[in-house]
């Protein structure tokens, strides 16, 4: 099928490059002329395990090709997925301009029946709106689409390519058996629902398994002050298969760029439609105060943190991605910075650059490029993602380079009683 793909983030760009790999014909669109260029070259602009390869193969059998002329994007499409960022305004609302500008370029430039599919996180009745402008701009055939995405960054990939399910948001028989026929390779079930419940699946889905992390990381603080095991806790409530051993990790709570956007969207527009969502405001709460208790727990073990040297583990939101938006880092840093601790960091890949520019620290982070070396004279080691390069640091050799034997895990990487017979005093979450 000759397909189009709005926007090359994680959705957009895995999507493309998987439908491509599954032998469609597939143009990548972006408005930014710098990425489609490094595309052009091969070069994935972010760190996903296995796009790379994936995009020089389907490129070299002609099957992907990116561009950010509109007319080559649109022409001869059958189906449009659009898949451009819907960040949070400051009230928490969902600013929809990027998919407001892309449906109105679409409606410019069509000239014969195409399905627009959303695949962009969107509230409830964007479908209808995409709609609106649409028809605004082009009077022909054409229909919407509601497809939502659910891969994680760091699998996307695998995600992508091995789904559970494929919801399909269609309110016409014609664009649903089109896109059933797009996913018919699929091996998983696909629910066809109308648009509204399609989006609304997706914010149901991203806040439940939100309020699933504030849930584990309540109870593990309930396990700290009782003498539980939260590990073991998690293990025995996740053999119950109406619960799930899934997204039972306790630690510093949630990051990234879906789950507090998306949670608080979904507060929004509960509000917005006269409802207050009591229980998604306390997994707010219950997450924006799990990422403190860590720099409370380094306090407590140091007595104060004034002039302190911390080294921070750990920049991106969860392991196998450079993405640190939303990332638990970075309220820790603000609040050792805030105690006026010296703050050391080190991440396998995340861009330290970005971090610092994106999140306007106050004070100099000092960043290196070994995790050993971050270590060297700091009273205490965060680890706040759980890369394996730090389960299977040479704790010997951490032990020598801290000043301080101290060691606060904030993803319960380590054994406690392994880590302290090597000497450590060690705290970590609900344990
Ligand atoms: C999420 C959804 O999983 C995905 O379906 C959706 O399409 C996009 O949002 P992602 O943000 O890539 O994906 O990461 P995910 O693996 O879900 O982790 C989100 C955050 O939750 C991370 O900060 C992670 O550290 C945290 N988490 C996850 C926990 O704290 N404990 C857990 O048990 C699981």
């Amino acid at each position: 099928m000759n397909i189009s793909i709005f926007g090359t983030g994680y959705v957009g760009l895995v999507t493309g490059v998987c439908f491509a790999e599954l032998g469609n014909d597939v143009v990548c669109y972006d408005i930014d002329k710098n990425k489609i260029e490094q595309l052009k070259r091969k070069k994935v602009p972010f760190f996903e395990p296995e796009l790379e390869e994936l995009i020089i193969k389907n490129i070299d059998k002609k099957r992907i090709y990116f561009t950010n002329n509109l007319d080559e994007a649109v022409k001869d499409r059958k189906v449009i997925f659009v898949s451009v960022g819907t960040p949070q305004k400051r009230n928490g609302a969902v600013n929809l301009s990027s998919v407001k500008n892309v449906a109105n370029d679409i409606g410019r430039k069509l000239k014969s029946y195409t399905i627009i599919v959303n695949k962009s996180t969107v509230p409830v009745g964007t479908g209808t709106v995409i709609k609106k402008i649409i028809r605004k701009n082009y009077n022909g055939d054409f229909d919407v689409v509601s497809n939502p995405e659910f891969l994680r960054e760091g699998s996307a990939v695998s995600d992508f390519m091995n789904p559970e399910r494929i919801v399909i948001g269609a309110n016409f028989a014609k664009p649903k058996k089109i896109i059933n026929n797009l996913y018919n390779l699929f091996d998983c079930p696909i629910v066809n629902t109308s648009i509204e419940t399609a989006e609304m699946i997706k914010y149901a889905s991203n806040a439940f398994l939100a309020t699933k992390i504030s849930f584990i990381n309540e109870i593990a603080n309930v396990c700290e002050r009782v003498g539980a095991d939260i590990k073991e806790v998690a293990y025995a409530m996740g053999l119950d298969s109406r619960i799930g051993d899934k997204f039972l990790n306790a630690g510093i709570g949630y990051g990234g760029s879906c789950f507090p956007k998306d949670v608080k969207a979904l507060h929004n527009i509960a509000l917005d439609n006269n409802y207050n969502f009591k229980l998604l405001k306390s997994v707010i709460k219950v997450n924006n105060d799990q990422r403190l208790i860590i720099v409370s727990k380094t306090e407590n073990l140091l007595k104060n943190l004034n002039n302190k040297k911390i080294c921070v583990w750990g920049l991106a939101f969860k392991p196998n991605t450079d993405d640190t938006r939303e990332s638990a880092a970075i309220d820790i840093i603000r609040s050792l910075h805030r105690k006026n601790a010296i703050v050391n960091t080190y991440d396998p890949i995340a861009d330290y650059k970005k971090f610092v520019l994106n999140n306007n620290f106050r004070k100099k982070i000092n960043f290196y490029f070994d995790k050993y070396d971050a270590l060297e004279n700091c009273d205490a080691l965060i680890i706040a993602t759980e890369w394996d390069e730090f389960k299977n640091a040479d704790l010997k050799k951490v032990k020598k380079l801290l000043k301080k034997p101290n060691i606060v895990d904030g993803r319960n990487i380590y054994n406690p009683n392994k880590i302290k017979k090597l000497g450590f005093r060690y705290l970590s979450v609900g344990r």
